[in-house]
């Protein structure tokens, strides 16, 4: 991450700003990691978007959380078992309201046409069936959309990170973490020269943030719905929050 994301990210830390972070957009409201999240999300003038990324079976990285289609759309089974026409095919917004019909499962590409380098946007490695497939044509789509600059990489699955340096210096990559000892975030992000650490928001304490900060990691913390609970993490020296709820940023 070189240019116009790593400025708005350092221009927020040094003002003490924070930065906001639309979970899989802005996904209290609009059915999540559709297209229509994204752009509630940017109306809102949110900072960043997280997404989960996945493969299909013939190869095409798609945005969708779970490893099965049953929860956010009119499929069934494992996305993993389907090529993209069929993923294409279904309906990924009528599960949240007869309003949001007719949404789609989107392609990782079609999100950074959609983004086109207005926000940061920051794509999870979602499932560990893709550990070692997905990293280098994942990186190679993103440098693609000339997007090496405003994209961060993230994965619970380790070796999916390390899989994103070993295919890119220059990717920024941020430690996503929910297990103690919370300071584990930390080795690894030093080993993989990560941005930032993304833990739970259950390991948070300022022993963790000081040790990021001295490291100059930032320390972006998710999911984070409660206003109150975002006021004390702001308080305790976070850098990003990620929210269901972005239009609850405003009122902090
Ligand atoms: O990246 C933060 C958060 O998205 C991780 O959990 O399950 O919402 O993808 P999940
Ligand atoms: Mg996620």
């Amino acid at each position: 991450m070189t240019s116009a994301a790593t400025a708005t990210i350092r221009a927020r830390s040094a003002a003490g700003e924070l930065l906001r972070i639309a979970h899989r957009g802005a996904s209290g409201r609009v059915p999540e990691n559709t297209c229509a999240a994204f752009a509630a999300a940017l109306a809102l003038g949110v900072d960043a978007i997280e997404l989960d990324c996945q493969l299909s079976a013939d190869g095409v990285p798609v945005v969708i959380h779970d490893e099965t289609l049953e929860r956010t759309t009119s499929g069934i089974g494992p996305v993993a078992v389907k090529r993209w026409d069929e993923l294409a095919a279904l309906d990924a917004g009528a599960w949240r309201g007869p309003t949001f019909r007719g949404e789609r499962i989107p392609r990782l590409a079609d999100v950074l046409a959609q983004l086109d380098g207005r926000v940061v946007l920051n794509v999870e490695i979602k499932s560990a069936r893709d550990v070692g497939a997905i990293e280098a044509p994942l990186v190679a789509l993103v440098a693609a959309h000339d997007a090496l600059s405003w994209v961060l990489f993230s994965s619970f699955h380790e070796a999916a990170v390390r899989n994103v340096r070993a295919a890119s210096t220059d990717a920024a990559i941020g430690v996503l973490w929910d297990r103690r000892p919370a300071t584990g975030a930390l080795a690894l992000a030093d080993e993989l020269h990560a941005r930032c650490i993304v833990p739970s928001r259950r390991l948070v304490t300022p022993e963790l943030i000081a040790a990021a900060h001295a490291r100059d990691l930032g320390v972006w913390v998710w999911t984070v719905n409660d206003v109150a609970e975002m006021r004390r993490l702001v308080a305790a020296g976070v850098d990003a929050l990620f929210s269901d709820y972005p239009e609850r940023f405003a009122e902090l």
